[in-house]
């Protein structure tokens, strides 16, 4: 069998030579499906993926040019070629005219047939490999893809290519969108280990428990349905590099085994006890506040100084103004094409609008604003009108900014609010409970139990309901 290839496909009215080409085929080590008509053949097409089709030139109901036809206009990329008992020159190039990529004879040597097929699999092989060629290279980040001519950037640029070469354990702190992923990556595409596998791991996308399997690996049974062994990420890293994103939301627990992979690159899986041993390079990036972190006890600071042998500070972008101009025009470009739309640049009205905004969700927020721009923009320039409001936004961000929580999880933040609220509407209603439950669209008994919950006195308040009352005290 040959592994990475889909099978092709034959049509053929004639039961025996069905056979015989499957047969030829197969000893081939290609994996074959063949059907009796053209439209059957259509049919299975539309269901799955073939490498190539050989079909019979005369066949009953739709004919092998007709299919060819057909199947051209819906696949263009899939060969066919095209057996036939009449060969005649002229027929010959109408095939191949029709988009047949070979045409054969009856009788042909089964050496033919091989030769002709073989080719098709090295064609299809090479734009498979092409393809994944191509989506590694956008994966891979490369410095130059870091926009900015402020000095900033220009001296962030250099620190990369000064630090990359080595194998320094890099912590990347800064804002969100401000880069970070793209410095983590160009780091790895500079340095000796780029033919070796870069290993990105979002800490806070994967749920607690789960994050140390990923990272390490688990043997079978270790837990509920851990089914069959698991090698770890650094495994996969070993001779290249992790990137630890959102490192400040890992558990307690997890920073320690980090700690001791740091120190020596040893660690167990979960649920093992052999000692294993990888060479990783390990970048780690966060947004939060890391010297809150440790101060709070959230972050252990031995691991910390451990990390951060080398720092990165992507700069927000609020403090290179001058860059927000070629960032904007760089991402104009990317989507005007991408889109196949015809803006072209950015009018000064709206280059003043960008440059007077201040970025709080920095690179990102400014590759986005032009993303929807470009959508929006009917004319050659981007204008002002395409931009967001900033002002607007501005406000609303500041009025939820005032009272968003900084300390405390978004639990305690929320039953702290409805606290406040339910308290607030007991005042106002005398601490009359079934006029509170009123204003506030519940029950009485759900009232009762969201206070007992929250730990307000129930006993200052005073139940004034005879269900069938209806009259309130106050
Ligand atoms: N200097 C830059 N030049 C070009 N593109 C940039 C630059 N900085 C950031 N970007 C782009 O902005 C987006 C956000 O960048 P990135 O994902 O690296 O941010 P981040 O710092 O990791 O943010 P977060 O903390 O939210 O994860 C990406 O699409 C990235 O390609
Ligand atoms: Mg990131």
């Amino acid at each position: 069998m040959k592994p990475s290839l889909p099978p092709l496909l034959i049509i053929d009215d004639e039961k025996n030579m069905r056979l015989s080409l499957e047969t030829v085929m197969t000893d081939e080590g290609y994996s074959v499906k063949s059907v009796e008509s053209a439209e059957r053949g259509m049919e299975l097409l539309s269901q799955e993926e073939f490498f190539m089709v050989i079909t019979d030139a005369r066949l009953g109901g739709m004919s092998g040019y007709e299919f060819l036809e057909k199947a051209r206009a819906r696949w263009s990329q899939l060969p066919i070629l095209v057996i036939t008992a009449y060969a005649t020159p002229k027929l010959a190039v109408e095939a191949i005219k029709a988009g047949a990529i070979d045409y054969l004879a009856k009788p042909f040597a089964p050496e033919e047939l091989l030769h002709a097929v073989g080719r098709c699999a090295e064609r299809h092989s090479l734009i498979k490999e092409n393809a994944q060629l191509r989506a590694r290279s956008t994966d891979i980040c490369q410095v130059d893809q870091i926009i900015g001519n402020s000095s900033k950037m220009v001296e962030l640029r250099q620190f990369i290519q000064t630090v990359a070469p080595t194998d320094a354990t890099v912590l990347i702190l800064g804002e969100s969108g401000t880069g970070k992923e793209l410095i983590a990556g160009s780091l790895h595409t500079l340095s000796r280990r780029h033919e070796a596998s870069y290993v990105r791991i979002n800490c806070a996308a994967i749920p607690e428990t789960l994050l140390e399997s990923e990272l390490f690996g688990h043997e079978k049974g270790a837990f509920t349905g851990a089914l069959k062994q698991k090698p770890g990420r650094v495994e996969e890293a070993d001779g290249g590099t992790i990137f630890l994103d959102e490192i400040g939301d890992m558990s307690r627990p997890l920073q320690a085994k980090l700690l001791r992979f740091l120190e020596d690159g040893t660690f167990t899986r979960v649920g093992g006890n052999d000692e294993l041993r990888v060479n990783v390079r390990l970048i780690a990036a966060t947004n939060r506040d890391i010297i809150d972190a440790i101060r709070q006890n959230h972050f252990r600071e031995d691991l910390f100084h451990r990390l951060n042998v080398v720092q990165f500070r992507p700069p927000p972008l609020r403090e290179r103004a001058e860059d927000i101009g070629l960032l904007a025009e760089h991402f104009l470009r990317q989507f005007s094409a991408a889109m196949n739309k015809t803006v072209q640049g950015i009018s000064k009205g709206a280059l003043i609008k960008l440059c007077s905004h201040h970025w709080p969700g920095n690179v990102r927020e400014l590759r986005n604003v032009i993303e929807r721009a470009v959508i929006l923009e009917n004319s050659q320039e981007i204008h002002p009108e395409s931009l967001p409001d900033f002002q607007l936004e501005a406000r609303l961000r500041k009025s939820l900014g005032a009272t968003l929580p900084t300390a405390q999880s978004l639990d305690e933040f929320m039953s702290n609010y409805e606290r406040e609220i339910i308290l607030t509407a007991l005042e106002q209603n005398h601490f009359s409970l079934t006029k509170t439950a009123d204003q506030l669209k519940i029950s009485r008994h759900a009232l009762r139990y969201r206070m007992q919950r929250l730990n307000i006195n129930v006993e200052n308040t005073f139940d004034d309901e005879p269900p069938t009352a209806g009259k309130e005290k106050t």
